[in-house]
This record gives structure tokens, C-alpha cells and sequence, in this order.
């Protein structure tokens, strides 16, 4: 049997930086282990701008549709936000996500005893935290026709359309119930249904599929409300449920009950492709960090617990991840921190590679 194919992206800004170290995380694995991966490198975001005039070119789109996992780092940068809509970096992720039909978008925030005092939360509140984000990725005001900026009545008007159809929210609320079966068996389905009809059909079909999980406590929350609860006491949630855009900004607001942008990993998934494994992609929350980008301060404990995922989710290789995690948390308890993870602003506590060399270093006691 060929080992498994992994196609990495490092994209733009600390993208490079983290992804570096991921790569040193494979390695290990590959030799420590005997777990070997083909893996391959190309450019996406405006890394792949700068040489094609494209922020994905149709290559490497082919070549992530081919692979077991793609790992993406992050994209864009202010070199790249005069570019036209069209070609800015943000477009070629869009495109994977779109392409590869990566439906159901994993954002666990879970809160490592280390870090529960760094949170901006009060301890208490987000020690032992440890809730899923599923959000739908792939439809929603992201994609959704019409669109555009045109002129009416002499004067410019943007327009993006919220649009779900029943199968898209279904798909997704299928991949919710199953996570929530495996954990604490509680599923919270985000929307808007007081203000708009794609609520109103989120709630209904959301409230369908749950007749196949009737073992699942289903909750509805409007969005704003799940703002709110997710910083008053995050611990009420288990899984989360919700679309495109919401997804897109609870787990950001998620991610600082972690402690740090920096530790959030994803895992995008799609459906089983002939090997049965799912079609997927995993990347870090964060983006290009353009404020650190170049002067080895990004943590890339997020790039390296999305490798983590990827082991889970796409290689069934569930232990090994669990020991990456377990070095992760060493780690942190042994007090080592990247800059993000410490308050005093004049510490530098140590670089992007000292973390990792300190992750590696774990990794090997474990042994
Ligand atoms: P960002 O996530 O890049 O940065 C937000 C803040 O968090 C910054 O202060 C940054 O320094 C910090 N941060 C993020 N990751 C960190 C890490 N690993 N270690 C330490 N600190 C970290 O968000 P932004 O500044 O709003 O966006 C910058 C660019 O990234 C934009 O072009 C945006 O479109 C893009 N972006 C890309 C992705 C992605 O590729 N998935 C996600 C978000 C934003
Ligand atoms: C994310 C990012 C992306 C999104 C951007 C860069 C397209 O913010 O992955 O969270 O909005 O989905
Ligand atoms: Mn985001």
C-alpha cells in the first residue's frame, strides 16, 4: 500500500513560519514512529498570486482534489488587499473549501489547565473547557448569488445573499449530532430565525435530523445570544452548530477563552471519497498575523494540533494524535510560551521554533 499523500500549503505570513514547523513535527513521526506521508508543497493565497496572477492555480486545485489531507498555513497580507475581489488570497482558500466540497468546518476550543489563568475569562470560567465549533463552510452569505457592487439611483450598493438550501444544513447538522454522539451528547444549533427565513429553515431542519439522535439534548440559541453565552460561561456548551459567517466569528471569539488565536487548529471536511476517508483540509483559525509575520513570534501550536486532527480524522492514527496533544500539554505545563501566551508585553518567552523544539523534545519522553 503507498503512504498516505498529504499536500501542504503555507500560504502567506506566519502561514510560512508555522507551517515550517509542522513540517519538523512530520518528520518526527516519520522517524520516530515509521509513519511515513508523501507530502508535497505548493503555493496558495498571495504566495500563488506573486507567481501565477492567481491566488490558487488550477494545478494545485487538481492536486488537493487527489490527496488524503491538505494542511493550509494561512492567506493574505496588506501586500495583497489593493488586489482586485478576484485574485486576493482570500479567494484561492474559498475556492479549496468550495471545490473539495469541505461542508463541515471542526473548531474545537478547548482550554489547557496551563493557559486557564491567560484567558481573558476568569479561570473558573474556561478551566476544562472543551467545546466543538461545526460550522457549515461552504454555502451561506460566503457563496450565495446574487452578489456584487452596482450602482442604483446614482449611487453604489453591495449585496451578498444569505442562502441555504435543506441539504447543505443537514449535511452539516448530520456532522454535528455525530461529534455530539461521541462526546457529551449535547448539541447547540446557532442561527437568526427571529430576523431571517434561512433561520427559520436552519431550526426546522436542524430539528429534523435530531429525530435520528434522539440521545442528543438539542438546544436553539439566536447567534447573538450565543455571543453572549459563549463569554459568560462557555462551559454551558458542548457542540455547536451553526453557519458560514456566525462560524466564522464565534470561533474567533472562541479561540481567546483558549488563551490565544494562536492555539485554535480546524479540520474542514467534506465527504468520504473512495478510500473512505473523508475529503479534507486542515488549517489553523488564525490568519497571516502580517503585525508578526518575520520576526519568529508566531505560536504554531494551532498549525501543529491541526496536524494533530489531521492524524485523527484523516490517517486513523487517534493515539498518535493524542500523544501530539499530550506533548502539547506538557509542554504548556512546563510553562514554555510563545509571545501571544504571555501578558507582560515585555517578555519574548521563546520563538516559533522554540516551541517546537520543546514539542519535540516531549515528544520524545513519551516514547
Ligand atoms: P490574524 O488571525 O492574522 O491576526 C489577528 C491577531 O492575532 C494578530 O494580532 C496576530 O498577531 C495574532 N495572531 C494570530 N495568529 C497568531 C499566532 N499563531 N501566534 C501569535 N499571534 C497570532 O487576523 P487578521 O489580522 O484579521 O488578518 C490578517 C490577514 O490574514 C488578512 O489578510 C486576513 O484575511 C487573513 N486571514 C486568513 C485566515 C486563513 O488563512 N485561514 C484566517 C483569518 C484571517
Ligand atoms: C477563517 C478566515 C477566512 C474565513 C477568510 C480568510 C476567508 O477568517 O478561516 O476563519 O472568513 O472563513
Ligand atoms: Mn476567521
Amino acid at each position: 500500500m503507498s503512504n498516505p499523500s498529504l499536500l501542504i500549503l503555507p500560504g502567506d505570513g506566519i502561514g510560512q513560519e508555522v507551517m515550517a514547523e509542522v513540517r519538523r513535527v512530520i518528520e518526527w513521526f516519520g522517524a520516530k514512529r515509521d509513519m511515513q506521508f508523501d507530502v508535497s508543497e505548493d503555493l496558495v493565497g498571495g504566495a500563488a498570486y506573486d507567481k501565477h496572477g492567481v491566488p490558487l492555480h488550477d494545478d494545485t486545485m487538481a492536486k488537493a482534489q487527489e490527496v488524503d489531507a491538505v494542511l493550509l498555513g494561512a492567506v493574505g497580507g496588506p501586500a495583497y488587499d489593493d488586489l482586485d475581489f478576484s485574485v486576493k488570497p482570500e479567494r484561492g482558500l474559498l475556492r479549496l473549501r468550495k471545490e473539495m466540497d469541505l461542508f463541515a468546518n471542526l473548531r474545537p476550543a478547548q482550554c489547557f489547565d496551563a493557559l486557564a489563568d491567560f484567558s481573558s475569562l476568569k479561570k473558573e470560567l474556561v478551566a476544562g473547557l472543551d467545546i466543538m465549533i461545526v460550522r457549515e463552510l461552504t454555502s451561506g452569505v460566503y457563496f450565495g448569488e446574487p452578489r456584487g457592487i452596482h450602482m442604483e439611483d446614482n449611487m453604489r450598493v453591495g449585496v451578498n445573499t444569505q442562502r441555504y438550501t435543506e441539504v447543505e444544513i443537514e449535511r452539516g447538522a448530520r456532522a454535528a449530532f455525530e461529534l455530539a454522539m461521541k462526546r457529551d451528547k449535547k448539541l447547540c444549533s446557532m442561527e437568526k430565525a427571529n430576523v431571517m427565513e434561512s433561520g427559520i429553515l436552519w431550526r426546522d431542519v436542524v430539528t429534523e435530523v435530531h429525530a435520528d439522535y434522539p440521545e442528543v439534548e438539542l438546544s436553539h440559541m439566536y447567534a447573538d445570544n450565543g455571543a453572549m453565552q459563549l463569554v459568560r460561561a462557555p462551559k454551558q456548551f458542548d457542540v455547536i452548530y451553526t453557519d458560514n459567517l456566525f462560524g466564522d466569528i464565534l470561533s474567533d471569539c472562541a479561540a481567546m477563552l483558549t488563551g490565544s488565536l494562536g492555539m485554535l487548529p480546524s479540520a474542514s471536511l467534506g465527504s468520504p471519497m473512495e478510500n473512505g476517508r473523508p475529503k479534507a483540509m486542515y488549517e489553523p483559525v488564525h490568519g497571516s498575523a502580517p503585525d508578526i509575520t518575520g520576526q519568529g513570534k508566531a505560536n504554531p501550536i494551532a498549525c501543529i494540533l491541526s496536524f494533530a486532527m489531521a492524524l485523527r480524522y484523516s490517517f486513523d492514527e487517534g493515539a498518535e494524535a493524542t500523544r501530539l496533544e499530550a506533548a502539547i500539554e506538557k509542554v504548556l505545563a512546563d510553562g514554555v510560551r510563545t509571545g501571544d501566551l504571555l501578558s507582560d508585553e515585555n517578555s519574548t518567552g521563546v520563538s516559533t521554533s522554540g516551541m517546537t523544539d520543546a514539542i519535540l523534545a516531549a515528544l520524545d519522553e513519551s516514547l
